[in-house]
Protein backbone atom coordinates (compact mmCIF):
# COMPACT_ATOMS: atom_id res chain seq x y z
CA UNK A 1 0.00 0.00 0.00
CA UNK A 2 1.46 3.29 -0.96
CA UNK A 3 0.99 6.67 1.05
CA UNK A 4 2.58 10.07 1.53
CA UNK A 5 5.08 11.74 3.96
CA UNK A 6 7.13 14.81 4.20
CA UNK A 7 11.16 14.60 3.66
CA UNK A 8 13.31 17.41 4.75
CA UNK A 9 15.46 17.34 1.97
CA UNK A 10 17.80 20.84 2.70
CA UNK A 11 17.59 23.54 5.94
CA UNK A 12 14.44 25.94 5.35
CA UNK A 13 15.70 29.26 4.77
CA UNK A 14 12.48 32.03 6.42
CA UNK A 15 9.67 30.67 5.45
CA UNK A 16 10.08 28.93 2.13
CA UNK A 17 9.40 25.59 2.76
CA UNK A 18 8.49 24.17 -0.43
CA UNK A 19 12.45 24.69 -1.23
CA UNK A 20 12.96 22.05 1.38
CA UNK A 21 10.40 19.56 2.62
CA UNK A 22 8.92 17.54 -0.30
CA UNK A 23 5.92 15.27 -0.45
CA UNK A 24 6.79 12.15 -1.66
CA UNK A 25 4.54 8.69 -2.32
CA UNK A 26 5.86 5.70 -0.80
CA UNK A 27 5.25 2.23 0.27
CA UNK A 28 2.92 2.63 3.71
CA UNK A 29 5.64 1.04 6.51
CA UNK A 30 4.49 -2.14 8.36
CA UNK A 31 4.82 -2.34 12.37
CA UNK A 32 8.02 -4.78 13.36
CA UNK A 33 7.52 -6.36 16.69
CA UNK A 34 6.81 -3.82 19.60
CA UNK A 35 5.87 -1.38 16.76
CA UNK A 36 2.60 0.20 16.60
CA UNK A 37 1.29 1.63 12.40
CA UNK A 38 -1.33 4.90 13.05
CA UNK A 39 -3.59 6.07 10.51
CA UNK A 40 -3.15 10.01 11.43
CA UNK A 41 -5.95 11.88 11.55
CA UNK A 42 -4.07 15.22 12.48
CA UNK A 43 -0.90 16.62 13.08
CA UNK A 44 -0.26 18.79 15.65
CA UNK A 45 2.20 21.38 13.94
CA UNK A 46 4.89 23.08 16.20
CA UNK A 47 7.06 26.15 15.75
CA UNK A 48 9.66 24.52 17.81
CA UNK A 49 10.46 21.91 14.89
CA UNK A 50 11.74 24.69 12.62
CA UNK A 51 14.69 25.02 14.87
CA UNK A 52 15.98 21.15 14.25
CA UNK A 53 15.40 21.78 10.53
CA UNK A 54 18.58 24.12 11.10
CA UNK A 55 21.76 22.86 11.17
CA UNK A 56 22.56 24.44 14.60
CA UNK A 57 24.02 22.21 16.97
CA UNK A 58 23.80 23.74 20.22
CA UNK A 59 19.68 23.09 20.53
CA UNK A 60 18.00 21.59 23.04
CA UNK A 61 18.30 18.41 20.64
CA UNK A 62 20.02 17.22 17.56
CA UNK A 63 19.45 19.14 14.04
CA UNK A 64 17.67 16.50 11.96
CA UNK A 65 19.25 15.04 9.77
CA UNK A 66 18.91 15.82 5.61
CA UNK A 67 16.67 12.99 4.39
CA UNK A 68 14.25 11.94 7.01
CA UNK A 69 10.77 12.24 7.27
CA UNK A 70 9.60 15.09 9.44
CA UNK A 71 9.15 13.90 12.82
CA UNK A 72 6.00 15.56 14.43
CA UNK A 73 3.02 14.79 17.41
CA UNK A 74 -0.13 13.07 15.64
CA UNK A 75 -3.24 12.06 16.75
CA UNK A 76 -5.30 9.03 14.77
CA UNK A 77 -6.43 5.62 15.15
CA UNK A 78 -4.51 2.75 15.51
CA UNK A 79 -4.87 0.44 12.08
CA UNK A 80 -1.92 -2.24 13.30
CA UNK A 81 -0.33 -3.19 16.66
CA UNK A 82 2.95 -5.51 17.51
CA UNK A 83 3.02 -4.10 20.63
CA UNK A 84 0.74 -5.75 23.74
CA UNK A 85 -0.22 -2.46 25.13
CA UNK A 86 -1.99 -0.73 22.37
CA UNK A 87 -4.85 -2.41 19.65
CA UNK A 88 -6.56 -1.73 16.28
CA UNK A 89 -9.20 1.03 16.75
CA UNK A 90 -7.47 2.82 19.92
CA UNK A 91 -7.47 6.81 19.39
CA UNK A 92 -3.98 7.51 20.28
CA UNK A 93 -1.61 10.45 20.44
CA UNK A 94 2.49 10.57 19.84
CA UNK A 95 5.25 11.35 18.17
CA UNK A 96 5.38 10.66 14.71
CA UNK A 97 5.34 11.93 11.38
CA UNK A 98 3.93 14.42 8.66
CA UNK A 99 2.47 11.46 6.77
CA UNK A 100 -0.67 9.72 6.11
CA UNK A 101 0.53 7.21 8.35
CA UNK A 102 2.95 6.86 11.52
CA UNK A 103 4.75 4.00 12.52
CA UNK A 104 6.22 3.98 16.00
CA UNK A 105 7.69 2.60 18.76
CA UNK A 106 5.48 3.16 22.04
CA UNK A 107 8.09 3.69 24.27
CA UNK A 108 10.40 6.67 22.66
CA UNK A 109 7.22 8.24 20.68
CA UNK A 110 5.19 8.99 24.27
CA UNK A 111 2.62 7.22 22.70
CA UNK A 112 -0.51 7.61 24.76
CA UNK A 113 -3.86 6.23 24.29
CA UNK A 114 -7.06 8.96 24.80
CA UNK A 115 -10.43 9.03 26.11
CA UNK A 116 -12.71 9.43 23.05
CA UNK A 117 -15.18 10.64 25.60
CA UNK A 118 -14.67 13.62 24.34
CA UNK A 119 -16.72 16.98 23.12
CA UNK A 120 -14.27 17.74 20.71
CA UNK A 121 -11.55 15.17 20.43
CA UNK A 122 -8.64 17.35 18.78
CA UNK A 123 -8.19 18.84 22.71
CA UNK A 124 -6.06 16.02 22.46
CA UNK A 125 -3.86 18.08 20.24
CA UNK A 126 -5.00 21.04 21.67
CA UNK A 127 -5.57 22.09 25.38
CA UNK A 128 -4.74 19.05 26.45
CA UNK A 129 -1.84 18.56 24.18
CA UNK A 130 1.61 19.06 24.91
CA UNK A 131 1.29 23.09 24.55
CA UNK A 132 -1.52 22.52 27.82
CA UNK A 133 1.58 20.71 29.67
CA UNK A 134 4.06 23.63 28.67
CA UNK A 135 1.63 26.52 29.48
CA UNK A 136 0.78 25.03 33.14
CA UNK A 137 4.58 23.93 33.47
CA UNK A 138 5.59 27.63 32.54
CA UNK A 139 2.62 29.27 34.53
CA UNK A 140 2.37 27.18 37.77
CA UNK A 141 5.49 25.68 38.01
CA UNK A 142 8.48 27.89 36.27
CA UNK A 143 7.33 30.95 36.32
CA UNK A 144 5.52 30.65 40.39
CA UNK A 145 2.63 32.45 39.55
CA UNK A 146 0.27 33.87 42.31
CA UNK A 147 -3.05 35.13 42.70
CA UNK A 148 -3.52 38.70 42.52
CA UNK A 149 0.31 38.75 40.30
CA UNK A 150 0.27 40.13 36.79
CA UNK A 151 1.29 37.75 34.18
CA UNK A 152 2.21 38.97 30.45
CA UNK A 153 2.51 36.37 27.77
CA UNK A 154 4.01 36.92 24.45
CA UNK A 155 2.33 35.51 20.91
CA UNK A 156 -0.44 35.53 23.22
CA UNK A 157 -2.99 34.11 20.46
CA UNK A 158 -0.96 31.52 19.70
CA UNK A 159 -1.64 27.98 21.07
CA UNK A 160 0.64 27.72 23.90
CA UNK A 161 0.15 31.59 24.99
CA UNK A 162 -3.54 31.19 24.92
CA UNK A 163 -3.39 28.49 27.09
CA UNK A 164 -0.95 30.36 29.66
CA UNK A 165 -3.13 33.27 29.84
CA UNK A 166 -5.76 31.30 30.71
CA UNK A 167 -4.12 28.86 33.01
CA UNK A 168 -2.75 32.67 34.65
CA UNK A 169 -6.37 33.73 34.68
CA UNK A 170 -7.87 30.73 36.22
CA UNK A 171 -4.92 30.90 39.13
CA UNK A 172 -6.59 34.45 39.94
CA UNK A 173 -3.86 36.17 38.16
CA UNK A 174 -4.21 39.75 36.19
CA UNK A 175 -3.30 38.60 32.28
CA UNK A 176 -1.49 40.75 29.59
CA UNK A 177 -1.09 39.05 26.32
CA UNK A 178 0.90 40.73 23.18
CA UNK A 179 -0.04 39.61 19.73
CA UNK A 180 -0.15 40.53 16.21
CA UNK A 181 -3.04 42.82 15.01
CA UNK A 182 -6.07 44.09 16.26
CA UNK A 183 -8.39 41.15 15.25
CA UNK A 184 -6.34 39.07 17.94
CA UNK A 185 -6.45 41.21 20.68
CA UNK A 186 -10.47 41.44 20.77
CA UNK A 187 -10.52 37.97 20.82
CA UNK A 188 -8.01 38.09 23.35
CA UNK A 189 -9.65 39.96 25.50
CA UNK A 190 -13.56 39.94 24.36
CA UNK A 191 -13.77 36.11 23.87
CA UNK A 192 -10.38 34.70 26.41
CA UNK A 193 -11.49 37.57 29.52
CA UNK A 194 -7.94 38.77 28.88
CA UNK A 195 -7.04 41.92 31.30
CA UNK A 196 -4.58 43.71 28.50
CA UNK A 197 -4.01 43.11 24.99
CA UNK A 198 -1.00 44.57 23.35
CA UNK A 199 -1.14 44.90 19.87
CA UNK A 200 2.72 44.35 18.84
CA UNK A 201 2.19 45.52 15.11
CA UNK A 202 0.47 48.82 16.15
CA UNK A 203 0.68 49.82 19.48
CA UNK A 204 3.20 51.73 21.56
CA UNK A 205 4.53 48.38 22.82
CA UNK A 206 6.57 50.16 25.48
CA UNK A 207 4.02 52.78 26.15
CA UNK A 208 1.40 49.82 26.90
CA UNK A 209 3.87 47.45 28.92
CA UNK A 210 5.09 50.13 31.13
CA UNK A 211 1.36 51.03 31.92
CA UNK A 212 1.15 47.47 33.33
CA UNK A 213 3.02 48.84 36.58
CA UNK A 214 5.39 45.87 36.85
CA UNK A 215 5.16 42.07 35.60
CA UNK A 216 5.82 39.62 38.03
CA UNK A 217 5.79 36.48 35.28
CA UNK A 218 6.87 36.63 31.91
CA UNK A 219 5.99 33.63 29.86
CA UNK A 220 8.12 34.38 27.01
CA UNK A 221 7.48 32.46 23.77
CA UNK A 222 9.40 34.50 21.26
CA UNK A 223 12.89 36.32 22.75
CA UNK A 224 14.35 39.11 20.29
CA UNK A 225 13.24 42.65 20.63
CA UNK A 226 9.91 42.07 22.58
CA UNK A 227 12.08 40.54 25.21
CA UNK A 228 14.32 43.27 25.28
CA UNK A 229 11.04 45.53 25.56
CA UNK A 230 9.66 43.51 28.41
CA UNK A 231 12.89 43.58 30.62
CA UNK A 232 12.87 46.83 32.16
CA UNK A 233 9.12 46.56 33.00
CA UNK A 234 9.78 43.67 35.41
CA UNK A 235 8.56 44.14 38.77
CA UNK A 236 11.53 43.63 41.29
CA UNK A 237 11.73 39.71 42.14
CA UNK A 238 10.04 38.47 39.14
CA UNK A 239 10.19 35.62 37.27
CA UNK A 240 10.47 35.00 33.45
CA UNK A 241 9.48 31.68 31.94
CA UNK A 242 11.08 31.14 29.43
CA UNK A 243 9.24 29.05 26.82
CA UNK A 244 10.69 29.65 23.18
CA UNK A 245 12.30 31.66 21.19
CA UNK A 246 10.32 31.87 18.09
CA UNK A 247 11.65 35.16 16.67
CA UNK A 248 15.45 33.47 16.38
CA UNK A 249 14.75 29.72 15.74
CA UNK A 250 16.94 30.27 12.08
CA UNK A 251 19.94 31.95 13.45
CA UNK A 252 21.78 31.03 17.18
CA UNK A 253 22.55 33.94 19.47
CA UNK A 254 19.32 35.86 21.12
CA UNK A 255 20.76 39.40 21.56
CA UNK A 256 19.59 40.69 24.57
CA UNK A 257 20.58 44.11 25.15
CA UNK A 258 18.40 44.83 28.87
CA UNK A 259 20.32 41.78 30.90
CA UNK A 260 21.28 44.63 33.17
CA UNK A 261 17.47 44.61 33.99
CA UNK A 262 18.16 41.48 35.37
CA UNK A 263 20.49 42.65 38.25
CA UNK A 264 18.29 45.50 39.14
CA UNK A 265 15.25 43.71 39.42
CA UNK A 266 16.62 40.97 41.28
CA UNK A 267 15.01 39.00 38.17
CA UNK A 268 15.00 35.14 37.84
CA UNK A 269 15.47 33.80 34.51
CA UNK A 270 14.57 29.84 33.80
CA UNK A 271 14.27 28.32 30.31
CA UNK A 272 12.44 25.34 30.52
CA UNK A 273 11.28 22.27 27.74
CA UNK A 274 8.21 20.28 27.91
CA UNK A 275 9.71 16.92 27.61
CA UNK A 276 11.23 17.34 31.44
CA UNK A 277 7.31 17.60 32.08
CA UNK A 278 6.45 14.12 30.32
CA UNK A 279 6.51 11.90 33.27
CA UNK A 280 4.27 14.01 35.11
CA UNK A 281 2.19 14.00 32.01
CA UNK A 282 -1.53 11.94 33.29
CA UNK A 283 -1.35 14.60 36.79
CA UNK A 284 -1.33 17.91 34.14
CA UNK A 285 -3.59 16.38 32.41
CA UNK A 286 -6.62 15.57 34.99
CA UNK A 287 -6.02 19.63 35.90
CA UNK A 288 -6.52 21.01 32.71
CA UNK A 289 -9.19 18.22 31.71
CA UNK A 290 -11.20 19.22 34.67
CA UNK A 291 -10.77 23.23 33.31
CA UNK A 292 -11.93 22.11 29.78
CA UNK A 293 -14.64 20.44 31.27
CA UNK A 294 -15.77 23.08 33.57
CA UNK A 295 -15.63 25.88 30.36
CA UNK A 296 -12.53 27.12 31.78
CA UNK A 297 -10.01 26.43 29.10
CA UNK A 298 -10.86 26.68 25.66
CA UNK A 299 -8.50 26.30 22.41
CA UNK A 300 -9.74 27.31 18.92
CA UNK A 301 -8.10 25.67 15.75
CA UNK A 302 -6.57 27.07 12.71
CA UNK A 303 -7.35 23.69 10.89
CA UNK A 304 -6.11 23.11 7.13
CA UNK A 305 -7.74 20.08 5.25
CA UNK A 306 -5.01 17.91 3.08
CA UNK A 307 -1.65 16.75 4.44
CA UNK A 308 -0.27 18.44 1.14
CA UNK A 309 -1.30 21.30 2.10
CA UNK A 310 1.22 21.00 5.79
CA UNK A 311 3.79 23.58 4.54
CA UNK A 312 1.23 26.32 3.85
CA UNK A 313 0.12 25.77 7.44
CA UNK A 314 2.79 26.02 9.12
CA UNK A 315 4.77 29.03 7.40
CA UNK A 316 1.57 30.64 9.77
CA UNK A 317 3.27 29.77 12.59
CA UNK A 318 6.21 32.40 11.42
CA UNK A 319 4.14 34.90 9.91
CA UNK A 320 1.75 35.16 12.77
CA UNK A 321 -1.20 33.86 10.33
CA UNK A 322 -2.79 31.74 13.12
CA UNK A 323 -5.16 32.01 15.96
CA UNK A 324 -4.92 29.09 18.11
CA UNK A 325 -2.96 25.81 17.62
CA UNK A 326 -2.49 24.69 14.37
CA UNK A 327 -3.53 21.57 13.15
CA UNK A 328 -3.60 19.82 9.85
CA UNK A 329 -6.24 17.65 9.12
CA UNK A 330 -4.78 14.53 7.17
N1 LIG B 1 9.75 24.97 25.91
C1 LIG B 1 8.92 24.07 25.40
O1 LIG B 1 8.90 22.92 25.80
C2 LIG B 1 7.95 24.49 24.32
C3 LIG B 1 6.85 23.68 23.99
C4 LIG B 1 5.93 24.16 23.04
C5 LIG B 1 6.14 25.39 22.42
N2 LIG B 1 7.25 26.10 22.75
C6 LIG B 1 7.50 27.41 22.14
O2 LIG B 1 6.36 28.21 22.28
C7 LIG B 1 6.33 29.18 21.24
C8 LIG B 1 4.97 29.14 20.56
O3 LIG B 1 4.87 27.92 19.83
P1 LIG B 1 3.49 27.40 19.26
O4 LIG B 1 3.82 26.13 18.53
O5 LIG B 1 2.47 27.39 20.35
O6 LIG B 1 3.12 28.49 18.17
P2 LIG B 1 1.96 29.58 18.20
O7 LIG B 1 2.15 30.44 19.39
O8 LIG B 1 0.65 28.93 17.97
O9 LIG B 1 2.29 30.43 16.90
C9 LIG B 1 3.45 31.20 16.85
C10 LIG B 1 3.14 32.70 17.06
O10 LIG B 1 4.38 33.36 17.35
C11 LIG B 1 4.30 34.72 16.97
N3 LIG B 1 5.53 35.06 16.23
C12 LIG B 1 6.06 34.41 15.17
N4 LIG B 1 7.21 35.02 14.78
C13 LIG B 1 7.39 36.08 15.61
C14 LIG B 1 8.38 37.09 15.74
N5 LIG B 1 9.44 37.12 14.90
N6 LIG B 1 8.23 38.01 16.72
C15 LIG B 1 7.19 37.99 17.55
N7 LIG B 1 6.21 37.05 17.49
C16 LIG B 1 6.31 36.11 16.54
C17 LIG B 1 3.06 34.86 16.07
O11 LIG B 1 2.04 35.50 16.85
P3 LIG B 1 1.71 37.08 16.79
O12 LIG B 1 1.98 37.53 15.37
O13 LIG B 1 0.27 37.15 17.16
O14 LIG B 1 2.59 37.74 17.79
C18 LIG B 1 2.63 33.41 15.82
O15 LIG B 1 1.24 33.28 15.69
C19 LIG B 1 7.50 28.84 20.30
O16 LIG B 1 8.60 29.65 20.62
C20 LIG B 1 7.76 27.38 20.65
O17 LIG B 1 9.06 26.97 20.32
C21 LIG B 1 8.15 25.68 23.68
Amino acid sequence: MIHRHWRLIAHPEGTRFDDAIRLEEAPRPDPQDGEVLIRNRWLSLDAGTRMWMTPRTDGYQPPLPLGIVVPGQAMGEVVASRHPGFREGDWVRGFGQWADHSCVRPETSGLTVLDPRIDDIRQHLGALGMNGWTAYAGVAEVGRAQAGETVLVSAAAGSTGLLALQIARNLGCRTAGIAGGAEKCRYLTGTIGVDVAIDRRADDVAARLAALGGVNVYFDNVGGPLLDAVLPQMAHYGRIALCGLIADYEEAGTIVRRFDQILMRRLQVTGFFSPDFAHRGSELTAILRAWLDEGRLTMPFDETAGLENTLAAYARLFTGGNLGKVIVRV
